[in-house]
């Protein structure tokens, strides 16, 4: 394995575009043989207040290559082989940082630290009550949103590049204070990315807190396996190892109930195009404006187990994702629009990316029927998440 800082020799995308063999221009060229994995790490310019941001090029020893900057951890690119060896970029994001502090925060981001949405932006714990920013109002009701104001994806990391084995990674530390959006007690977590040779892009995160505080991290990559801005997903297939959900009401905040998916336009129990029934005539379709909800997956019993399965059949592309999670949100990109600018300078559409993030179901710390996510003081939360890369 090779690290590089301001690196332009090895296997990276960087290296890759000067030599010709793939590029961030959208051209598809076929690439074969074993790569050595390696890491590049070069500047991404800075935030609106000065800080400087670091860009790591990850190249997995089975081909994957992702381009990660440790401002909020967001997977700017991610280049996935198709069928037939050629490379895309699957994922959104933006080519400079001011895209996404000005067109959207949460494109391929870390999500802290609590993901999903807070009901009113408030919950009590032993006794206190705590308020946090309601910085989102589906349906005009207010709610917490992804962390607040300031989440985790708003925050420049710690990083430093990982390797063991045939393995390349980055390690990202921040430290949360006590109070930060609300939240009560210093909360110190570690993430780390890793990329294997079988094409397994692996989050390991770790968190300690000083108080009793709800956690809940996710990740927030969106994908399109025909290309960045190629068109809607609803093309795309999708399997959810999970036979109920976590019904909503207009606010998107979760009634409480635990409802069976079967017969209904959110069983994906079985491989389903996600278009084929986001326009059936469904009340939870209509609060949501197509999929943006959260299934309970059928393990619940925090070690690695599947959650979701996708396809796209014209590019042969498949993705199995397995966490050790309970549960996972599905969200369509139903609030994407046209007017966001894609990386290749073609703008990106009305559900032209769909999230799969782990997690646990939303607003949990007000839902007592809902697994915990509070995090105690001398307990280590722990979880890990695989999108699994390959085709079919
Ligand atoms: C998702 C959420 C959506 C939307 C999106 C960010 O996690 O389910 O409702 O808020 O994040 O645009």
């Amino acid at each position: 394995m090779k690290t590089r800082v301001q690196g332009f020799l090895c296997a990276g995308v960087a290296a890759c575009v000067a030599a010709g063999c793939c590029s961030d221009k959208g051209v598809d060229v076929k690439k074969s043989g074993a790569v050595e994995p390696s890491v590049v790490v070069k500047p991404f310019g800075k935030t609106k207040d000065g800080q400087l941001v670091n860009h790591y090029t990850l190249t997995g020893a089975g081909g994957v290559v992702m381009d990660v900057i440790d401002y909020g951890g967001k997977v700017v690119r991610l280049y996935t082989p198709d069928r037939s060896g050629a490379k895309t970029d699957i994922t959104l994001g933006f080519n400079e940082v001011a895209g996404y502090e000005t067109q959207d925060k949460y494109f391929g981001s870390l999500i802290g630290r609590y993901g999903n949405r807070i009901a009113n932006g408030k919950f009590t714990l032993d006794g206190a009550t705590y308020t946090l920013p309601t910085n989102n109002a589906p349906g005009s009701i207010p709610c917490s949103l992804h962390g607040g104001d300031k989440g985790f994806d708003a925050y420049v990391w710690h990083s430093e590049p990982l390797s063991e084995g045939k393995n390349v990674g980055i390690k990202f530390n921040m430290t949360s204070p006590d109070g930060d959006q609300g939240y009560p007690g210093k909360l110190d977590i570690t993430v780390r990315y890793w990329l294997t040779p079988e094409n397994v892009w692996r989050i390991e995160y770790e968190a300690v807190t000083d108080k009793a505080t709800p956690v809940n991290m996710t990740q927030h990559l969106y994908f399109n396996f025909k290309g960045e801005a190629e068109g809607t997903i609803l093309d795309h297939e999708l399997t959810l190892f999970a036979d109920r959900m976590t019904p909503v009401d207009k606010g998107l905040i979760p009634t409480g109930a635990l409802v069976p998916v079967k017969g209904t336009p959110f069983d994906f129990t079985t491989p389903w195009l996600i278009g084929a029934r986001i326009d059936a005539d469904n009340e939870q379709l209509r609060f949501g404006g197509g999929y943006d909800h959260n299934w309970v997956l059928n393990s619940q019993s925090g070690k690695l187990a599947p959650a979701a399965a996708l396809y796209e059949k014209t590019t042969g592309r498949y993705l199995e994702v397995w966490t050790t999670e309970p549960a996972i949100q599905f969200y369509c990109g139903n609030f994407l629009t046209d007017k966001v600018p894609g990386k290749r300078g073609k703008n990106l559409c009305h559900r032209g990316g769909l999230a799969l993030e782990t997690q646990h179901s939303p607003d949990s710390p007000n839902q007592p029927g809902f697994p915990s996510t509070i995090l105690r003081p001398g307990a280590v939360y722990k979880t890990v998440t695989e999108y699994r890369f390959g085709v079919r």
